[in-house]
């Protein structure tokens, strides 16, 4: 049962009486794995943390407009301007067992990087809450700082991101080349095999890739299943490794660290994708 409104909840209270104050503290607690409230909720009602504002109660606003988005974002309805950094990367490492070839830092990880590599205010919105406030290139909102780091903890990862797992790098060690049928566990021939096949699907002509968890529907993709964000164009698109493969930046249910599309107890998430 999921109770959603308020009236729903006086009938049920008429019915079962005070068993059913439980039943919606019971439900109040699955709320842990919205983004309200939580480190990504710079608003007023956010979790408090380096960035947030009392000038508003909106949650979304600081990365999702539903007008006059940045196009030039992958992210969905981008409120922000992407920043104009330059990366190092894991690659420049030369490590010599990597296989998978990079593209340049971009995708839903610029989206990402537009508060965590430090390079730009994290409320810097193209279209500020209200009537008005436009601003094709984005402006600060309420006058807030890039991010830091706090002491013992690392959430601004700046612009040498060559100590962080690879992203915008492809997955499978090479190329998911082969035989890739829709809708079916392990489609396709990895050009490793020491990572995990995945699934595959076509949606509005375009190929979608994403690894199943034990969460969620087999073979349907799921926001607890690893989604690989798609580069190229026509016959040349390729699954790629994104910040979202591994994170949703909307679910703060995790424990440890929020915003874990599932949780690396164990390693799972490790594990989702790399077959050790
Ligand atoms: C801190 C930044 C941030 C905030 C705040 C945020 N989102 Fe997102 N959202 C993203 C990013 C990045 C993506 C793309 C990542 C992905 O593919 O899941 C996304 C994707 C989405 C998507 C499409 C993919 C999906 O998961 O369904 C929807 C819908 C969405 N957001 C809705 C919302 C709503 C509604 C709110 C406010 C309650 C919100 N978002 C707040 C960053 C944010
Ligand atoms: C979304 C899939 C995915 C997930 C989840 C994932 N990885 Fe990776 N990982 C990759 C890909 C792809 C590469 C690039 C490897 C290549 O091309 O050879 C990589 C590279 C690495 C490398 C460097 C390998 C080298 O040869 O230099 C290490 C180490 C690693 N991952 C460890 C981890 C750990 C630890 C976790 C969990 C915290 C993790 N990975 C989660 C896909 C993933
Ligand atoms: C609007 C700015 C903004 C954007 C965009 C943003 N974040 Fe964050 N993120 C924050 C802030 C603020 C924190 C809290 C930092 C702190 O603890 O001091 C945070 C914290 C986190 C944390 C650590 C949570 C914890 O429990 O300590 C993760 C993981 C994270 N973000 C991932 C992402 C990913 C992945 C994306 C893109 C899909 C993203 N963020 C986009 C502002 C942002
Ligand atoms: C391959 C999986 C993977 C990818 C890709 C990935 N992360 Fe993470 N990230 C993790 C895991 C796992 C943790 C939790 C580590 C821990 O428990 O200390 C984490 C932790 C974090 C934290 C919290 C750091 C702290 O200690 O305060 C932030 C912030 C974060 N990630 C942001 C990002 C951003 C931004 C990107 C893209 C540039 C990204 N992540 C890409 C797996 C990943």
């Amino acid at each position: 049962m999921h109770i959603t409104s308020g009236r729903q909840f006086l009938k049920l209270s008429m019915v079962f009486g005070v068993a059913a104050v439980g039943l919606l503290l019971g439900v109040g607690s699955t709320d842990a794995a919205t983004i309200k409230g939580s480190k990504h909720d710079l608003g007023s009602g956010g979790a408090s943390q380096q960035g947030a504002t009392s000038a508003t109660t909106e949650v979304c606003v600081f990365c999702h407009t539903p007008h006059s988005a940045n196009t030039a974002a992958t992210a969905p309805l981008w409120n922000k301007s992407l920043p104009g950094s330059t990366y190092t990367r894991y690659s420049s490492l030369n490590s010599t067992t990597i296989d998978g070839s990079n593209e340049t830092v971009g995708s839903v990880s610029l989206a990402c990087l537009s508060c965590h590599d430090g390079s730009q205010a994290m409320d810097v919105m193209i279209n500020k809450p209200g009537s008005g406030g436009y601003n094709s290139s984005g402006a600060a909102y309420d006058g807030d700082d890039p991010m830091t780091n706090p002491a013992g903890k690392t959430p601004m990862l700046g612009t040498d991101i060559s100590n962080d797992h690879p992203i915008s790098i492809q997955y499978g060690g090479g190329g998911w080349v082969t035989g890739d049928a829709d809708g079916a566990a392990s489609a396709g021939t990895l050009a490793d095999g020491s990572f995990k096949a995945g699934v595959k699907a076509t949606i509005n002509s375009t190929p979608v890739w994403w690894i199943d968890t034990a969460g969620g529907t087999a073979n349907a993709r799921d926001k607890t299943d690893i989604i690989l964000y798609t580069r190229g164009s026509g016959a040349a698109i390729q699954p790629y490794v994104e910040c979202a493969s591994c994170h949703d930046p909307h679910n703060s249910s995790a424990t440890g660290v929020s915003f874990m599309r599932i949780s690396n107890a164990s390693s799972a998430v490790c594990l989702a994708c790399h077959d050790k």
